[in-house]
This record gives structure tokens, C-alpha cells and sequence, in this order.
């Protein structure tokens, strides 16, 4: 199946960071992306995921649909889940992709998912501090014991901050970044977070 996620407008520069979850997923495995605007990220990653016969996977978004602080400038509908609804309807219609519409720290939301049922997170919704930190501690008890959490935007520094703090509170510390145009960083709960540098050549540090 070809990609096309490009043709859904959004913010999406972590797709190697997708390929090495679809490499590592087993076939009925659960990943959980937090901020999935119109879906450009999800297309990429169940179209990814099709293509390496892993269709059994789920994967949930959840979005208020409604967009963050940084978009104040950027004319969006109220509520644009129902174009998200139809971007990504073919995934829709096979159960791949799952809405949860509203905002990560709601209770009802954090109750639909079980704790240690996920294996990969995306976090890449808010990215104001209290946001970001929140989502790190809301979300890491969902992770199984052999799940990663990634997120997007560490170049910003309520985000770094974030992470040091949400991470250090999950008593993880260790945690990688890859560095360059991607910016996402990852921790592995069991600690094994060498294995999620980047495959291509490029600048990864850890910290
Ligand atoms: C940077 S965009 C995500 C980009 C997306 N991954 C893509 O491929 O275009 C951030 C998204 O987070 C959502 N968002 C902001 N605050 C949120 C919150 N507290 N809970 C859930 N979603 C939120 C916004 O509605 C927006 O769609």
C-alpha cells in the first residue's frame, strides 16, 4: 500500500522513529499516540504498519480534536475530529485505529486503556510543561514492562524540562534523545533504550 500521509496537513518528522516501532510491535501489540490533529502521524504509521502484515495491531489517538496553544494563529474548525474521522477511515473501518477523543488527563480516557496493555507511546500533544509532564505520568503505568514511551519536540525547553521531571517521577532518568531534525526522545521501561537510536547515520546522544 503506498503512503499518502502526505497529503493530511499536520506536523509529522518522526517517521523513522515509526518505523522502528512497526520493526519491534509484535502482531497484536498496542500503541497509544497522543496528538493526532488531522492524522498525517496515524496514516504514516498504520499504512506502515499494513505494509509489514501487522494489521492485528491497535493503535489509539486521542486528541481534544480541538488544537493546541501554539495553533492559536491557524484557522481550524472547533472540532475537527470528524476530518480526522475521514482521513484515516480505511484504518477505522479494519479496527486498526481507535478514537479517544478528548484530553490525555482525563480520567475517562486514562480508564480505557489497562495498565501495562501498551507497548509503544507517542507523546505529542500540549507541549506546555505542566502538559507534557503530566502525560509522562498519567501514561507510563499503561506501558507494559517491556514498553517504550517516545515523545516529540524535545528541542523545546518546556518539553526537555518535562521530560527530566515526568521521567525522574516515574523513577526512569535515563532516557535517549535523537537528536537533529527529529528532536523525539524515547525511554524504554526495562532500560533499554540504546536499542531505539536512530538506524540511519545522524547525531544521537545519551543522556
Ligand atoms: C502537534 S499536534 C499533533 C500533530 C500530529 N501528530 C500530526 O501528525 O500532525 C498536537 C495535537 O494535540 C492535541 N492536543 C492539545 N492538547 C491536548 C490535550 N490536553 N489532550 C489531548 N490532545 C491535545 C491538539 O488538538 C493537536 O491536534
Amino acid at each position: 500500500m503506498k503512503q499518502t500521509y502526505f497529503n493530511i496537513p499536520g506536523w509529522f518528522n518522526y517517521s523513522e522513529t515509526y518505523d522502528i516501532i512497526v520493526d519491534k510491535i509484535p502482531n497484536d501489540g498496542v500503541i497509544v499516540e497522543i496528538g493526532s490533529f488531522l492524522g498525517r502521524s496515524t496514516h504514516y504509521l498504520a499504512t506502515s504498519l499494513m505494509n509489514a502484515n501487522k494489521e492485528e495491531v491497535k493503535i489509539y489517538c486521542i486528541d481534544t480534536f480541538e488544537g493546541s496553544s501554539e495553533h492559536a494563529n491557524i484557522k481550524l474548525p472547533k472540532d475537527f475530529s470528524s476530518i480526522f474521522r475521514d482521513n484515516l477511515k480505511f484504518f477505522i473501518g479494519r479496527n486498526m485505529v481507535h478514537v479517544l477523543q478528548g484530553r490525555s488527563d482525563d480520567s475517562e480516557i486514562l480508564e480505557k486503556i489497562e495498565e501495562a496493555s501498551v507497548d509503544f507511546m507517542m507523546i505529542d500533544g500540549a507541549h506546555e510543561y505542566d502538559n507534557v509532564k503530566d502525560d509522562i505520568i498519567n501514561w507510563w503505568p499503561k506501558l507494559k514492562p517491556e514498553g517504550v514511551m517516545f515523545g516529540d519536540d524535545y528541542s523545546l525547553k518546556s518539553v526537555e524540562l518535562a521530560v527530566k521531571e515526568g521521567l525522574g517521577m516515574c523513577n526512569h532518568r535515563t532516557y535517549g534523545v535523537n537528536k537533529g531534525f527529529e528532536q523525539t526522545w524515547y525511554c524504554a521501561k526495562d532500560g533499554e533504550n540504546m536499542i531505539y537510536e536512530k538506524k540511519i547515520p545522524g547525531v544521537n546522544t545519551l543522556i
